[in-house]
């Protein structure tokens, strides 16, 4: 039996349907049932738990056998919270394996306000004494289209403290697509690996590649921690601002650059490109 939490999410959701079509016992953590029925596919096995509530977290864990823990998001302070009490209810509730979404910039020496919760997270993995899988994600190549590249429509300019950083973007299907492959094979495959695209980019080149696909040119004008904090200050709540600016600073030290193959060796294909990724959204937005 697999449970898998964050399952009315994106990845979650589509790690659950993919586990589904192989054939296996999946159950999905989630906090609200009647998200989960518009959500999920009827007839999914439910288990409701919030990664706040450790009992309910032992209850929905009992008699699993794996679990894909998908990561918390929001605050530092509380996501950092969310994973130490889901990772020991896992061990307390004795799981056989546990896959893990990480992201890829964990340094110590990494500007990322999310740095050290991974790292934290990672730390308690590696201690609780299950068995695990941590797979490192590059960007969502969604998370960049909505949160940086489709706002900038408006204006014809993406500003951003990234430099000339460059990242390999991955799509949320394709982190399911490996995450359920680990879940289906755990004895095979423990460790850590990178999920990313196969190619990185730089901003200029993802703006000319979204201006190609959406019909809409935008510029990339590369800014400091300062202006990009005041400007994102006017539309997004804390932490993001800073979030941001600080995963951008990231970017810009080269920490989000590589490209790893770790996704065509646990999947047997290549990642979708960026440039297909936007086709693929393009299209679907226009039907
Ligand atoms: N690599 C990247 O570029 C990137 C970008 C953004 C996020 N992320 C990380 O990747 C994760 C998955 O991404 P996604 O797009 O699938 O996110 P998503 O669609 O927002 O899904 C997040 C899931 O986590 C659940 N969740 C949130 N807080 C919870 C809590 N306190 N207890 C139990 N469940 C909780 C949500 O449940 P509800 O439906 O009840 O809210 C939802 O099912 C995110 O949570 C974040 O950690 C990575």
């Amino acid at each position: 039996m697999i449970l898998v939490t964050g399952a009315t999410g994106h990845v979650g959701g589509a790690v659950v349907r993919r586990l589904v079509s192989l054939g296996h016992d999946v159950v999905g953590m989630v906090r609200d049932h009647r998200a989960a029925a518009k959500r999920l596919p009827s007839g999914i096995a439910l288990r409701v738990a919030d990664y706040e509530d450790a009992s309910a977290l032992a209850k929905a864990f009992a008699d699993i056998d794996d679990i894909v823990l998908i990561s918390s998001d929001g605050d530092a302070n509380a996501v950092t919270s969310h994973h130490a009490n889901a990772i020991e209810a896992a061990a307390a509730a004795g799981a056989r394996h546990i896959v893990f979404t990480s992201i890829v910039d964990v340094g110590d020496q990494s500007p990322f306000y999310f740095a050290p919760v991974y790292r934290d997270a990672e730390r308690r993995l590696a201690a609780c004494g299950v068995p695990m899988t941590i797979l490192r994600c590059g960007l969502y190549a969604e998370f960049i289209l909505d949160h940086w590249l489709s706002p900038g429509r408006a204006s014809g300019e993406l500003l951003l403290p990234a430099g000339s950083g460059r990242v390999a973007p991955i799509s949320r299907d394709d982190v399911a697509a490996a995450v359920a492959a680990v879940a289906a094979n755990p004895d095979k495959i423990a460790g850590i690996h990178a999920l990313t695209g196969h190619l990185a980019l730089g901003f200029s080149e993802m703006t000319a590649i979204y201006g190609e696909t959406a019909a809409r040119q935008i510029g990339y004008r590369p800014c400091s921690a300062e202006e990009y904090r005041s400007s994102a200050s006017a539309q997004l709540d804390d932490p993001w601002p800073f979030a941001f600016s600080t995963l951008c600073a990231s970017i810009a030290e080269g920490r989000y650059s590589r490209v790893a193959n770790d996704f065509a060796a646990l999947t047997g294909r290549e990642p979708e490109s960026f440039r297909d990724f936007l086709r693929r959204t393009a299209s679907a937005a226009k039907t």
